[in-house]
């Protein structure tokens, strides 16, 4: 991630990241303390007060169709995060992260733009230090209530980038390792050199045109002959 930037107060970390957006860089991760006028999915409000974790983390100019991929790699992180705690949690899909039935995380995405993305901004919410959630006891829970001890919210996040980077390493080493990347192959009668594979598997080809295709669509011979 490039920047990190830390408000006290925020109306909500979401907004700060589509009002800033075209002067802060690609994966500038917003952080706040508090946020008085969180949003939750379908126009729910979230509830924010300081001990929690709020973040967003802004991608500018990926793709629409890797939108997915993104929320898997935000979910997967939550998960591993709340792992090295000890706890134990899993994803409702699409995005909720629950320990025992409860909610201790969710994920709020944005985005502007179409095929080509303005922006993509992930908003994070992690239940970290609150204790009483009122008339949502029954269906939320944090970490504290999990593992009885406070938890520093900064630190929390700066575990959880870490997690998130580790994810993207995985992807830059598939690609450095990749046996394909700059081969020439043969698709539909013709002669490709292979430029890439993206975040959704599909493997980018040039040649008079450029081509992305799905994995389904070629065989191995093709491939490796
Ligand atoms: C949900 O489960 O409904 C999604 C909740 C997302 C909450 C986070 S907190 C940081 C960011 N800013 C917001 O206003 N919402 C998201």
């Amino acid at each position: 991630m490039k920047d990190i930037i830390i408000l006290n107060q925020v109306d909500s970390t979401n907004d700060y990241a589509k009002e800033h957006y075209m002067k802060l860089e690609s994966e500038t991760v917003i952080v706040a303390h508090e946020q008085i006028k969180g949003r939750g999915r379908s126009n729910h409000i979230w509830n924010s007060p300081t001990g929690n974790l709020y973040m967003t983390i802004l991608f500018k100019n990926i793709k629409r169709n890797s939108i997915f991929n993104y929320l898997m790699n935000t979910s997967i992180s939550i998960v591993r995060l709340l792992d090295n705690y000890n706890i134990d949690a899993s994803i409702k899909y699409p995005n909720d992260i629950i320990v025992k039935n409860k909610k201790i995380a969710g994920i709020l995405m944005e985005t502007k733009g179409d095929e080509i993305l303005d922006y993509l901004i992930i908003g994070i919410g992690i239940n970290i230090n609150q204790l009483d959630f009122k008339e949502l006891r029954e269906k939320a829970t944090s970490i504290y209530i999990e593992k009885h001890k406070e938890y520093n919210t900064i630190g929390v996040m700066k575990d959880f980038i870490s997690i998130l980077e580790v994810q993207k390493e995985l992807y830059k080493e598939y690609i450095m390792k990749s046996y394909v990347l700059g081969k020439r192959i043969h698709y539909s009668n013709e002669s490709f050199i292979v430029t890439g594979i993206n975040k959704d598997g599909k493997l980018l080809l040039k040649g008079s045109c450029e081509l992305e295709i799905h994995m389904n669509e070629i065989s191995l011979e093709e491939l490796y002959e």
